[in-house]
């Protein structure tokens, strides 16, 4: 098993992307500032995607811009043509994201196009992102069910990672964005995709709606995965997927992780200070069990010893 695990942080943009609290950009920098300073290494911190259709990034740019960056985090933004991308590297990004999915219905809802199409708005991104040394990451959504054609065949979500890695992702992460996966079905959609992409290219990016993604991470450890996209509190959802649960929580992730001995660099403490300011700010509990547990023995502690 992997005594190393990369965390990546995806809370401020698809924690943030569905939701009814719109929090300002000095707000989302708060939260990005914090994240990175608890020892995330990546942290996703915006899309630049139309407005019309997801008012809760708008303001990305202010964010990227007014972003105290840590050395050596990453932050990373979704770029899903090449007006994203330019918008983005002039804010200040040095690494980008483009999104695809493996069923063509929720292609379609999500970005208005193919599978196909989509991978030709890609090209201009991909060919930008060279000239400029600019890593991209690559999303394919639905891997494991779509809200719209449910199951999705193993195939075509190896066709799509395969075409991906083909035009210079460097980092494929497969989405179960409805949370439908189990560990049996998690195991077939890696072993289809790792025979044509290499293990170590591929992030794990797991919705938890049924709470199978903690189960579904291990096979994906299992099958030598060592990318995990996480979002503190469990936050997460997607405008185009009705009914999707949240991210699996960092919480919950760091404390099997932890508890695996499996390091991340994250320190627990900062990052339950993270957990429990948005949780106020967005005057709910967190949905990650891992949270609410650590942090009511913080307070009972707190008690004890005032
Ligand atoms: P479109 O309508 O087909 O694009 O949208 P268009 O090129 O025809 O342009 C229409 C209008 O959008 C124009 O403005 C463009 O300027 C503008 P108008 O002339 O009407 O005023 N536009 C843009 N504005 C800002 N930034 C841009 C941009 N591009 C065009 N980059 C588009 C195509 C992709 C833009 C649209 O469908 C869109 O923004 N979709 C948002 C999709 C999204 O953000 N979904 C959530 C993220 S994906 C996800 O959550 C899944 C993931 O987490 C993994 C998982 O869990 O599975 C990653
Ligand atoms: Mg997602």
């Amino acid at each position: 098993m992997a005594d190393r695990v990369t965390l990546v942080e995806v809370a401020p943009r698809d924690g943030l992307q569905n939701e009814p609290v719109r929090l300002t950009a000095a707000e989302k920098i708060r939260l990005i500032e914090g994240l990175a300073d608890a020892g995330l290494p990546v942290v996703e911190a915006g899309a630049f995607v139309s407005p019309k259709w997801v008012p809760q990034m708008a303001e990305s740019g202010a964010v990227l811009q007014g972003l105290t960056r840590r050395p050596g985090v990453r932050y990373p933004v979704l770029t899903p043509n090449l007006k994203g991308y330019r918008a983005a590297r002039a804010a200040g990004a040095d690494e980008v994201a483009v999104f695809a999915a493996a069923s063509e219905t929720f292609s379609r809802r999500n970005i208005n196009c193919s599978i196909a199409e989509s991978l030709d708005r890609f090209a201009p991104v991909f060919a930008a992102a060279r000239a400029d040394g600019v890593p991209v990451r690559g999303y394919i959504s639905c891997v494991l069910g779509c809200p719209y054609e449910g199951p999705v065949e193993p195939g075509a979500v190896a066709d799509v990672a395969a075409a991906l890695h083909d035009r210079g992702c460097a980092e494929i992460s497969l989405g179960d964005t409805i949370g439908t996966g189990t560990p049996t079905a998690t195991r077939t959609v890696l072993a289809a995709v790792t025979d044509r992409v290499p293990v170590t290219r591929l992030a794990a990016h797991f919705h938890d709606t049924y709470g199978q993604a903690l189960a579904n991470l291990l096979v994906a450890l299992d099958a030598g995965v060592r990318i995990i996209d996480t979002a503190v509190t469990g936050l997460g959802g997607c405008p185009y997927a009705r009914g999707a649960g949240g991210n699996v929580a960092t919480e919950d992730v760091l404390f099997m992780l932890d508890g695996m001995g499996i390091a991340t660099g994250v320190d627990r403490p900062r990052l339950l200070d993270v957990s429990a300011w948005l949780s106020a700010r967005l005057d709910r509990p967190a949905a990650s069990k891992a949270a609410r547990a650590l942090l009511a023995r913080r307070g009972e502690q707190s008690m004890e010893d005032s």
